[in-house]
């Protein structure tokens, strides 16, 4: 079976890569992919996320069962044209609940044979997120323990 992980990665942290991880310990394909056209002010563009991700992963045996992508429009639109029924999406805790909740129900709604699988991450990146290694990272902190070194090196090379 084929999922898709659609998600910002911007940029990506240890807490997408254990999700990535994890799904691709219960699927044979795991289509990651990046929206395009959110209205979010993005600090990578989507290539260099793709790039990131790529390299953040190639050493992992897992690697193979890893599509990289990018997407515009609706989620359901891109699943329905790649064929593919199921979403995953990592919750972290209790607050991420609701928001992922109204997405999941809505892209049912528009998809109606979409479903939506959740995965927790480990418990000790459970509060990991990209936005807050973001801010860390343009007030020049130290973001190693939460983002793979490829990654902490280009968030300097953004800020510098
Ligand atoms: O990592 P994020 O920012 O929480 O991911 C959110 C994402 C990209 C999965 C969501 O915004 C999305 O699916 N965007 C594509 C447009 C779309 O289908 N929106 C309706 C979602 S109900």
């Amino acid at each position: 079976m084929q999922v898709i992980y659609p998600g910002s990665f911007d940029p990506i942290t240890f807490g997408h890569l254990d999700v990535l991880e994890r799904a691709t310990n219960l699927f044979e394909k795991v289509i990651i992919t990046i929206a395009v056209n959110t209205r979010k002010n993005a600090i990578f563009t989507p290539d260099e996320r793709i790039s990131l991700i790529r390299e953040s992963i190639s050493h992992e045996s897992w690697s193979e069962k890893v599509d990289i992508q990018k997407f515009t429009g609706l989620l359901v639109d891109y699943a329905h044209e790649n064929n593919v029924k199921t979403l995953i999406r990592g919750v972290r805790q209790f607050s991420d609940y609701e928001y992922e909740f109204r997405m999941a129900l809505m892209n049912r709604k528009l998809g109606r044979d979409i479903d939506t699988i959740f995965l927790m991450p480990s418990e000790h990146l459970t509060f990991v997120s990209g936005s807050l290694v973001r801010e860390i990272a343009y007030w020049g902190g130290d973001v190693s323990h939460f983002v793979p070194a490829n990654v902490a090196e280009a968030l300097k090379n953004k800020y510098r």
